[in-house]
């Protein structure tokens, strides 16, 4: 069975608590649930991750080659600072869904810069936990070729 990967990346470990007005009280474990359970409909086995450190990020992109046939990523902050992740993601050459929960060009002008963006084959923003899921329907029309 095809695999995904969902990578989260720093802060998204504190959501439901962290600024519930931006991120609703969705918790990650909530988010992680929904793509397993939308995954095992779709005929897709999901793995997930989440780390607060750019380097494990790294590593874990680069662990996926071969194992995951994509990755849905919300790469948090780093998404607007990260060479390295988005080097990290042209070096694998899997296909990468990018995802926000917010909006993030309704909202401050540094978060409208994405590193993740131009490696990605798509970005989906502003639909909170369902966003994931889209991604991950993006992935599987992908992967029907
Ligand atoms: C976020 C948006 C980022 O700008 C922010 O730093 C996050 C979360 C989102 O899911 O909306 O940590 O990626």
């Amino acid at each position: 069975m095809r695999s995904v990967l969902i990578l989260n990346g720093p802060n998204l470990n504190l959501l439901g608590t962290r600024q519930p007005e931006v991120y609703g009280k969705t918790t990650l474990a909530d988010v992680e649930a929904a793509c397993v359970a939308h995954g095992a409909e779709k005929g897709i086995e999901i793995a997930c991750f989440q780390s607060n450190h750019e380097g494990a990020l790294i590593d874990a992109i680069h662990a996926a080659k071969g194992v995951h046939a994509g990755i849905v990523i919300n790469a948090g902050a780093y998404t607007h600072t990260s060479i390295a992740l988005m080097d990290a993601i042209s070096s694998v050459e899997l296909p990468v869904v990018e995802v926000h929960l917010s909006n993030i060009h309704a909202r401050e002008t540094f978060r409208h810069t994405s590193y993740i963006a131009p490696v990605a084959i798509g970005q989906i923003c502003g639909f909170g936990l369902q966003g994931y899921l889209m991604a991950l329907d993006a992935l599987v029309q992908r992967f029907a070729g």
